[in-house]
């Protein structure tokens, strides 16, 4: 992403249909959904250099696949070409793939403990912004399924007994289509493999899903204060439904994850709900920094091992919070693969830092 050449019409066709087909009515308004600033966004849409984080987050806000996105962007059409290497640190974008996820070993013990067991229970994921909570959705939802030759060695992945049977279906409610109460019924039916009944409203979807789910099933709801707050049709009424959905309809086999910035029945508050939906969530995981040996984990997962004094200096400035890590880590990296003496990765990594100073902050 990091030469300009002349934009393929094709690229310029896809990104902006994307937009459309995510009910986004601009450009500055999808720029309000995302981490890089709207000239960067305005840059992404006309084909122009992206910082390459930026261009997987884009991508991935509008459900496109990157490499599939990368390669129309300059190329002849018939052309084809994938980015074989993968990044070593991600510093922005949710983590996806289990592969390079790390720590949060108490709060998966907790939440796998849960969900191995019948009645299935729900629970609540609240922490600071960047913190990690999509993540480690993502990887609740992952990690049972993935091939273990995809995965680092000795990682643990045998959390569930059978995860075969188990059905996750991940709900995103920063996509602007999850704020229609149909679509979003229908996103949770399809997910199920269950016909989606016409119209597909709130009765007919209760009497679907109680009269067919009866494998293990946990919807994953990401950034519900968004829910809450934008979408009329996501209503007291409807969050009532999946509370009696969860509690006397699917024999305990349905829990909700939620992940949040704030408490679930604070938020219901803040936004103006009463509905007892969000009282059911009986396990918190409060997600903060690392551990320092989940931190030193990360660390020594670098393709060029760092040196000892380079890892204490990490560990310091990051105060082993994920996303410092990943920053500094990846800025030590590159300054390795490019043989580069000296300190400057550090002034460099300092100023990535700066956005997510919040994050040190402990007193919130
Ligand atoms: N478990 C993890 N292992 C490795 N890196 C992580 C982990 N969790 C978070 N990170 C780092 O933090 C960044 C942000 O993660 P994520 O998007 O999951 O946070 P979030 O809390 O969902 O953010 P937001 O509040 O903006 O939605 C990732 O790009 C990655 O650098
Ligand atoms: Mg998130």
């Amino acid at each position: 992403m990091a030469r300009s050449q002349k934009v393929a019409p094709k690229y310029l066709q896809q990104v902006n249909s994307a937009l459309k087909r995510n009910g986004y009515p601009s450009k500055s308004k999808f720029g309000e959904h995302v981490t890089p600033s709207l000239s960067t966004v305005k840059n992404f849409f006309a084909g122009k250099p992206v910082d390459f984080e930026y261009f997987v987050e884009i991508c991935q806000k509008l459900a496109l696949d990157w490499q599939e996105v990368s390669d129309k962007k300059t190329l002849p059409q018939n052309t084809t070409i994938a980015i074989q290497e993968t990044s070593s640190f991600i510093t922005g974008p949710p983590i996806t793939h289990p592969r390079r996820f790390f720590g949060r070993e108490r709060e998966l013990k907790r939440l796998f403990q849960i969900l191995k067991r019948h009645p299935l229970q729900n629970a609540a994921i609240i922490g600071k912004r960047r913190i990690g909570k999509t993540s480690l959705l993502h990887y609740l939802k992952n990690i049972t399924i993935v091939p273990k030759n995809e995965l680092r060695q000795q990682q643990k992945s045998n959390w569930l007994a059978h995860p075969e049977i188990y059905n996750w279906i991940f709900v995103d409610f920063q996509d602007s289509r999850m704020s229609s109460r149909e679509n979003l019924l229908n996103h949770i039916i399809e997910n199920l493999n269950l016909k989606i009944p016409t119209p597909c409203d709130l009765d007919k979807f209760m009497d679907v899903v109680s009269d067919n789910l009866r494998n293990p099933t946990i919807i994953l709801m990401d950034e519900i204060g968004v829910g809450l707050q934008r979408c009329k049709e996501l209503d007291d009424e409807f969050w009532e439904s999946l509370r009696s959905l969860a509690t006397n309809h699917t024999g305990g086999n349905l829990a909700f994850i939620l992940a949040t910035h704030e408490s679930p029945s604070e938020l219901a508050q803040n936004t103006g709900h009463s509905s007892p939906f969000f009282n059911i969530f009986g396990y918190t995981a409060h997600l903060k920094e690392f551990t320092e040996s989940e931190a030193r984990e990360l660390l020594a997962s670098s393709p060029i091992a760092f040196p000892e004094e380079d890892v204490e200096w990490i560990l310091e400035q990051s105060c082993c919070v994920p996303i410092l890590l990943q920053i500094l880590s990846s800025e030590r990296l590159f300054s390795l693969e490019e043989g580069e003496s000296g300190e400057q990765w550090k002034q460099e990594g300092l100023l990535q830092m700066k956005k997510f100073i919040h994050l040190l902050d402990k007193s919130q």
